[in-house]
């Protein structure tokens, strides 16, 4: 792609998935402002991660990322955070000391408003209204006033993620991520249950081994006191994250200021389409969705666009076929990679093409195929020889009774209990420590 990049060249481009503001001028106000106020993060919080991406991508660490499908407005509260932070670090931990494996820790948080849509209108008793994008761009309740997307809306996703940001930085390091505390992350509902004891007789042997370090003097490293945590979200609004564009006063290059990480999604990463334009100009680590649809040339494609100089901390292919589909659709697309030498970190999807409709007709996902395509993700890898670098998934630290399935199973009927989320299912804390323990074993078995 040889014509010059700008933060506004996206605009000349054919574009997907956004929103029909009905008043352009208040639009054009409400830019103008962000574009005026402090970023979420700092270009050398994004170099940093580059840098920690390097590190998966060449097999020395793994990538946890997760969070909710989509964050709200109604569901903003210190504890929804806290309890998702606390499931990601237990997450992190089991595989870390499991494994051996540091573990880079993402939310998809702070951030993870904007939800691209099948269809661009819903229909209920014969009304049609424009669909649900996200908290960002309008409102879940089904009448015409709530769906108009209303600009506004743009300022109160930034304010709810400073303060959301602020929060996590705090958690991380002021304490609450210290390596001691490695009992209080497990939260009162699943201390009683099967997985609950399993991370405490973990957390046991943590303890005995800062015993032993204190003992020896050598518990005075920062990172046991600390930890990093990075934030992500679908860069889906393109009005939104321009503003966000700042020229980095060290390296003079561009960075998206709105999270560390930002994403294209499924939908959205046609090769001469707006969202892969503006994230190619931006130097924050990226990463794309790759559908079942995905061809290998299409892929060689995409990576000459966003990652021309193989960087290995640059580019994140997030896999995300479904379970069967994999052994199917992955392996050529690896070998491709492998053959140009091209330089990925890999990470598994299992949430997004596992979505079913359950008989009462909640959305929802069944564990035990989002299990299955974690397994058949890492054994296509070791096949191919190649490292499996990463899971990506929808989770809570809430309760919540939205994925069936799991060691304390929820069953069809059970959806209804708490079923919370404003998009997708989520796994709740007992099936994403579930889930960890799982990856912490195969990733004792296949690390080199
Ligand atoms: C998502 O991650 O919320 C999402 C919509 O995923 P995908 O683009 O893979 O469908
Ligand atoms: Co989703």
């Amino acid at each position: 792609m040889s014509h010059a990049w700008s933060p506004a060249s996206w605009r000349a481009k054919p574009i997907q998935q956004q929103p029909i503001y009905p008043n352009a001028a208040h639009l054009l106000e409400v830019e103008q402002k962000l574009a005026s106020y402090p970023p979420l993060v700092f270009a050398g919080e994004a170099r940093e991660l580059r840098r920690q991406f390097a590190e998966v991508t060449q097999g020395r660490a793994f990538l946890l990322q997760g969070g909710d499908c989509a964050e709200s407005f109604a569901e903003f509260s210190t504890l929804k955070i806290r309890d998702t932070f606390k499931v990601l670090l237990q997450m992190a931990i089991v595989m870390t000391f499991a494994a051996g494996c540091p573990v880079v820790k993402v939310g998809r948080m702070a951030g993870q408003f904007a939800k691209p849509r099948s269809a661009n209108d819903e229909t209920i008793d014969g009304v049609t209204l424009p669909a649900y994008r996200g908290d960002i761009v309008n409102g879940i309740d089904f009448n015409s006033a709530s769906r108009v997307p209303d600009p506004e809306r743009l300022l109160q996703a930034y304010h709810q993620s400073t303060a959301s940001l602020n929060l996590l930085r705090a958690f991380a390091q002021g304490g609450f991520a210290d390596l001691h505390q490695v009992h209080q992350w497990n939260l009162d509902f699943i201390a009683n249950s099967a997985l609950g004891e399993k991370y405490s007789q973990l957390a046991n042997r943590i303890d005995e081994t800062l015993a032993f370090m204190r003992a020896c003097g050598m518990d005075a490293s920062p990172q046991l006191r600390e930890t990093s945590f990075f934030t992500a979200h679908e860069a889906l609004l393109l009005n939104y994250e321009q503003a966000f564009v700042r020229k980095d006063s060290l390296t003079g290059g561009y960075y998206d200021c709105s999270a560390h990480m930002l994403w294209i999604g499924d939908r959205t990463r046609q090769l001469d389409g707006a969202h892969v334009e503006f994230l190619r100009g931006v130097g924050n680590p990226i990463g794309v969705k790759v559908g079942p649809s995905m061809t290998s040339e299409e892929l060689i494609r995409l990576i000459d666009i966003l990652n021309p100089d193989n960087d290995p901390g640059r580019l994140n292919l997030i896999v995300r076929m479904g379970a069967g589909k994999v052994e199917a659709g992955l392996p050529r697309l690896i070998q491709t990679v492998q053959g140009e030498g091209r330089q990925v970190l890999w990470s598994c999807d299992p949430m997004h093409g596992n979505t079913i409709k359950a008989s009462s007709g909640y959305k929802t996902r069944d564990f035990a195929q989002i299990l299955a395509e974690v397994k058949q993700f890492f054994a296509v890898h070791q096949a191919e020889g190649s490292y499996a670098g990463g899971i990506h998934i929808e989770m809570t630290g809430q309760n919540v009774t939205e994925c069936i399935g799991g060691a304390r199973p929820i069953s069809e009927a059970g959806l209804a209990d708490r079923y919370h989320t404003h998009c997708d299912p989520r796994m709740n804390a007992d099936q994403s420590l579930e889930l960890a323990f799982l990856i912490a074993e195969t990733l004792k078995q296949v690390r080199r």
